[in-house]
């Protein structure tokens, strides 16, 4: 007889997204990657892992300055590592922070990520271990791209 194997990876391989088991290890990355956050000023520090369709992981941390619009955020300094290195087709990034509401990548955050990702899996969880994914066309519904040039 068939051996089955356990209901969420059933569930999410069936779709051909990612396993639980593969979410939990990005989130823990994540995690890593948001204690080296450099965040003096808001004190926020966020994490963030992007993973190609091959399995490449890359993270990101945020970034502040003392000229504070120059602070970079984790979901964007992930995408530019990953992007730098050569990597592509990408299909879900966790993000971890640590706040009251589970936090989602800012707006031009999802801007880059849709240029550079399209449309990804966003998997967000705070640091109590709950946890939202969504669709990066839920988080941005009427994109502008380069299709409108
Ligand atoms: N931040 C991120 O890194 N990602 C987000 O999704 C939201 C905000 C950073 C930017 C800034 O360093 C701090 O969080 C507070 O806004």
């Amino acid at each position: 007889m068939k051996k089955k194997r356990p209901a969420a990876r059933r569930r999410t391989a069936k779709r051909g997204g990612p396993t639980r088991s593969m979410l939990a290890a990005m989130t823990a990355l994540a995690r890593e990657a948001r204690e080296r956050a450099q965040a003096p000023y808001s004190r926020f520090r966020v994490g963030a892992a992007l993973k190609t369709r091959t399995g490449e992981i890359v993270t990101g941390c945020n970034i502040e300055n003392a000229s504070y619009g120059l602070t970079v955020c984790a979901e964007r300094v992930a995408v530019f590592k990953a992007v730098s290195e050569g990597l592509e087709d990408f299909d879900v990034i966790a993000v971890v922070a640590d706040s009251k509401k589970i936090t989602p990548p800012c707006g031009p955050c999802r801007q880059i990520l849709w240029e550079y990702c399209g449309d990804v899996l966003v998997h967000m969880t705070d640091m109590k271990g709950r946890s939202r994914t969504m669709r990066l066309r839920e988080l941005l519904p009427m994109p502008f791209d380069a299709g409108h040039l």
